[in-house]
């Protein structure tokens, strides 16, 4: 991997402080590695450790889900890092059913959970140290399904689409304070929650025309976690320096754009 070096010949990230959700597999891990590789100090969160946690992140067991866990997290930042300048909100998903109708109560409730409101309660407990720094990149996660939001889906599209709409304004809101908020929509990739996802989805009968889970995206393979973390590595570093609000969407070209 090319090493990217500030003016000063430092690693690009060298000095920054960064914490990401769900580190401990998948984009997560992804995500943490190349942090760590372009110099930053690293914490990360998953309701257990895994061997896939990069070695050199300090890791930090939580569930982000909770009001409790996020004021957990945040007094671990405060503790090993003394702050963050880096907050990528990785942690995210959702089981298909068959259709909108065949999705319980409470699954609604756990997408919105996990997808949308676990970045909010950090970010509200987060950024306030930011702000009194004048300086912060924040990443969210959503996903380029929410191009094309589906019966089996759409708890979680709409949670995500929820996530998208909070950034883009959050982003307006934070600009006059030197923190810029982004998101990343990555399309189908080879990560173990994505691959348990396609199976139960490959499981239910998907009817004629919509996108089937063995599509193969127009650039001719699915996506691997490295492909999206090279898209949230640069918007945390200065090469995105006059980017906010935006929505860079990685999906090997699947997803139709509005
Ligand atoms: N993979 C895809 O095809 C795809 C496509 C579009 C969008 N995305 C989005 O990309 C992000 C990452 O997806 P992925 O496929 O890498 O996911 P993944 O393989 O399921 O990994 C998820 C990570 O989040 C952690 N996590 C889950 N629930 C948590 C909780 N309540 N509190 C703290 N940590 C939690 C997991 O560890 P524990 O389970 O141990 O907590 C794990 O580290 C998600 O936001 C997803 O919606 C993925």
């Amino acid at each position: 991997m090319t090493t990217i070096e500030n003016g000063s010949g430092a690693r690009e990230l060298a000095g920054k402080r960064a914490l990401v959700t769900g580190g401990s597999r998948g984009i997560g891990a992804a995500v943490v590695r190349q942090l760590l590789d372009a110099g930053a100090e690293v914490l990360t969160t998953a309701r257990s450790a895994t061997t896939a946690v990069p070695e050199g992140a300090t890791f930090v067991e939580a569930d982000v889900r909770t009001r409790a866990g996020a004021e957990a997290l945040a007094a671990a930042v405060q503790e090993e890092l003394g702050g963050v300048d880096i907050l990528v909100h990785n942690v995210g998903g959702a089981r298909p059913y068959k259709d909108a109708s065949a999705i319980p109560d409470e699954e609604w409730q756990e997408a919105l959970e996990l997808n949308f409101l676990a970045s909010v309660r950090l970010d509200s407990l987060l950024v306030p140290g930011m702000r009194d720094r004048r300086s912060g990149m924040i990443v969210h996660v959503s996903s380029a399904a929410v191009l094309t939001p589906m019966g089996p889906f759409l708890h979680y599209t709409t949670a995500k689409a929820a996530l998208e709409n909070y950034s883009r304004g959050l982003s307006l809101e934070l600009a006059p304070h030197g923190i810029r908020v982004n998101t990343v929509s990555p399309g189908r990739t080879a990560t173990p929650g994505g691959e348990t996802t396609r199976e139960q989805w490959a499981r239910l009968s998907v009817a004629p025309g919509q996108t089937n889970a063995d599509d193969t995206p127009p650039l001719g393979r699915e996506g691997q976690p490295d492909d999206i973390a090279q898209a949230v590595l640069f918007l945390v570093s200065d090469r995105a320096s006059w980017l906010t609000g935006s929505n860079l969407v990685v999906d090997g070209g699947e997803f139709p754009r509005g």
